[in-house]
């Protein structure tokens, strides 16, 4: 039987965090052995926030590192970046034409970015959408491991599968879904309770792969919590979830079970428990740092991974760029 087709990318606008790898790179890591798959850093997309052209280099090889650190193996996986795929661009065009105005305008993302940067709301903002579905499609992809803050444009990558497919050929591209183990979607809180966990927001609410252990004692010591449930059982406030969550995520079942406890008793220490918390999660992070940074000092090795990556991802989005040319009548030779 042939395997299962997976795609899923990482923007390089800055150090990857805990909700890059809860949410997404820990799912690739599982998937890496039974699944075909294709994993990039999605440079393009970066570029709808103008970066610096000094800084592009280096934070492609930052998530290309971060993730190998993490445990991604480019012997088994496409690992590559985005720019390195020239069909990808030419899908995007295509599927261009079958994406509405008034559909990218409803996206809350693109809303968000309105609002965040009103004096930069460009094209590819707006379409933004389009080229995560062209990523996705031109490896005619059905799973996409993603955090949850990803799944409006899975909706809409599903939505112009079935609109290609409706104009030029059933069954061409294969819906994506959003994929979760267990069921469920990861979404990581920044530390101040305040949304998402985020590459550019609070970065002192953010723990990040290359933080060390000070920096990560220091955040979570300040991370929001209250004066405790005053009622046996209480539900959890968002913030006091998020510390679970992440002690869910990296402590031992008994560690977690005794502050589970005293959360239920009405007993919890927040600081014992945040003292606890950083520990564990200092002992989680400090083996990806260390291997992230003894990776990204070797240059010639990150380029040869990408080239490698390429290469294979290259060999299935050719066949893709092929098939839909052909269903859209542009073969004239
Ligand atoms: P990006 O770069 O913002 O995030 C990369 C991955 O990390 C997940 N993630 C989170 N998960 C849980 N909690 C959080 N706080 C958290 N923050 C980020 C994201 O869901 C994502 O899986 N548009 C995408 C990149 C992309 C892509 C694609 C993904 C471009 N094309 C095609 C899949 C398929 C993005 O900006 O992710």
């Amino acid at each position: 039987m042939s395997k299962e087709i997976v795609v899923s990318g990482i923007r390089s606008t800055g150090h990857l965090h805990l909700g890059n790898y809860f949410g997404a790179i820990q799912n690739y890591v599982k998937m890496q052995d039974a699944c075909n798959c294709y994993f990039f850093v999605a440079d393009y997309h970066s570029l709808t926030t103008h970066p610096d052209p000094k800084d592009l280099k280096e934070n492609v090889f930052r998530v290309v590192a971060e993730n190998i650190a993490s445990g991604l193996d480019p012997n088994k996986v496409a690992l590559y970046a985005q720019s390195d795929l020239p069909e990808i661009p030419e899908l995007y065009l295509m599927l261009n034409m079958l994406a509405y105005m008034g559909e990218l305008e409803k996206v809350p993302t693109f809303k968000d970015k309105v609002r965040q940067q009103p004096d930069n709301v460009n094209a590819g903002l707006l379409t933004y959408p389009v080229l995560m579905a062209a990523d996705i499609l031109i490896h005619r992809a059905v799973k996409v491991p993603v955090g949850k803050d990803q799944e409006q444009h899975l909706e809409m990558a599903r939505n112009f599968a079935q609109r290609f497919n409706n104009r030029y050929g059933m069954d061409f591209f294969p819906e994506p879904h959003v994929y979760r183990f267990n069921n469920d979607t990861v979404k990581i809180m920044s530390l101040d309770g305040n949304g998402k966990m985020s590459k550019s927001e609070n970065v002192n609410a953010t723990i990040y792969l290359s933080d060390d252990d000070d920096t990560i004692r220091k955040k979570i010591m300040k991370a929001k919590t209250d004066a405790g449930p005053t009622e046996p059982n209480s539900v959890m406030p968002d913030y006091i979830h998020n510390l679970f969550l992440l002690m869910n995520l990296t402590s031992t079942e008994s560690v977690i079970d005794t502050y589970q406890t005293a959360y239920n008793n009405c007993n919890i220490r927040y600081g014992d428990m945040k003292k606890q918390l950083a520990e564990d999660m200092a002992t989680f992070i400090r083996p990806i740092r260390e291997h992230a940074t003894e990776l990204q000092k070797d240059h010639d090795s990150l380029r040869k991974i990408l080239k490698e990556g390429a290469e294979k991802a290259h060999a299935s989005a050719a066949q893709t760029i092929e098939g839909a040319r052909k269903l859209i009548g542009i073969n004239y030779y």
